[in-house]
């Protein structure tokens, strides 16, 4: 068994390298996550080849991800890791600690890659958290989001809430986290928090149609774009007609 195996991970590429397909695989626990899974997706953010434009995360069995492994938060925590609070941690190395695991989800915002959740079934606390750091998300009707969180006396943590508050705004953010209520497939539509629902049987389709669309997308140009439009938000206009001409320039004039 390889690392990534025992993470609970699959990875498979596509397309001559340039798609790479991560299948949370722990079935039998609706991939319920945990931090060896963490550091085996931040481990795959590094090392992930440069042939690599498109990354698709998936989860095999009835759901995407049942979030966080609830035996975390036993005495005895999850079977090979440990508690999830090791007894006595201060603050700081809490901190530190935590900072480690949402390295698991930040390196999906990375410009080398346009990263895709094909989500279906249940996707609690740290599995909402998850695609929600996809760049899109697409979806089965049977979807249910859900930021589980703050109804176990937590914050979400993972990396989630600036893309949830980004997608649906300040008052629905709240609304959503501070009920801990399920999000359903139409609903997720309408808030733009999935890009595009489709029956069970249509979600490999739906992806790789996507996936394909991406594809003829000039790898370069879309990387730069990527990067463009995420400085967008936190940009005045003036800054942001500046990196708009800073990152045409380099496409356009070589050195
Ligand atoms: N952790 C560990 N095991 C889990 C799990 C989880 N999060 N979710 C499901 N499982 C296990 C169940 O214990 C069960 O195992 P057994 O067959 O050995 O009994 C198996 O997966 C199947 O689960 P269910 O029989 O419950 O399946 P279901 O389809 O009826 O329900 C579910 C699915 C709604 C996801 C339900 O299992 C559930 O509510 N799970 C817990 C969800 C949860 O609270 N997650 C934590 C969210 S908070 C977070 O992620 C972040 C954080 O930082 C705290």
């Amino acid at each position: 068994m390889t690392d990534l195996e025992r993470a609970g991970l699959r990875l498979e590429y596509n397309h001559d390298g340039a798609v790479a397909e991560i299948a949370l695989n722990r079935p039998e626990r609706r991939n319920a996550q945990s931090p060896a899974m963490w550091a085996g997706l931040a481990s795959l953010g590094e090392e992930l080849p440069d042939t690599v434009r498109v990354v698709v995360l998936r989860g095999e069995g009835p759901s995407f991800s049942a979030g966080l492994d609830i035996r975390a938060f036993t005495a005895e925590g999850i079977p090979g890791e440990g508690p999830a609070l090791p007894p006595g941690i201060s603050r700081p190395d809490l901190a530190d600690l935590i900072g480690v695991y949402q390295e698991g989800f930040r390196w999906l915002r990375d410009p080398r890659f346009t990263t895709i959740a094909a989500v279906h079934g249940h996707a609690i606390g740290a599995g909402f958290q998850l695609a929600l750091s996809c760049d899109l998300r697409v979806a089965a009707e049977d979807v249910r989001f859900c930021m589980k969180e703050p109804a176990l006396g937590l914050v979400p943590d993972l990396t989630g809430t600036k893309p949830l508050v980004d997608i649906v705004g300040l008052p629905r953010a709240l609304e959503l986290c501070l009920t801990a209520r399920d999000i359903h497939a139409e609903e997720a539509r309408e808030l733009g928090l999935v890009e595009k629902i489709v029956k069970n049987e249509d979600l490999d389709g739906a992806v790789a149609e996507l996936v394909a669309a991406l594809l003829k997308i000039d790898a370069g140009a879309a990387r730069a774009t990527k990067a463009l439009l995420q400085k967008a938000p936190g940009n005045s206009l003036d800054d942001q007609c500046r990196a708009e001409r800073e990152a045409q320039v380099l496409r356009m004039v070589r050195d």
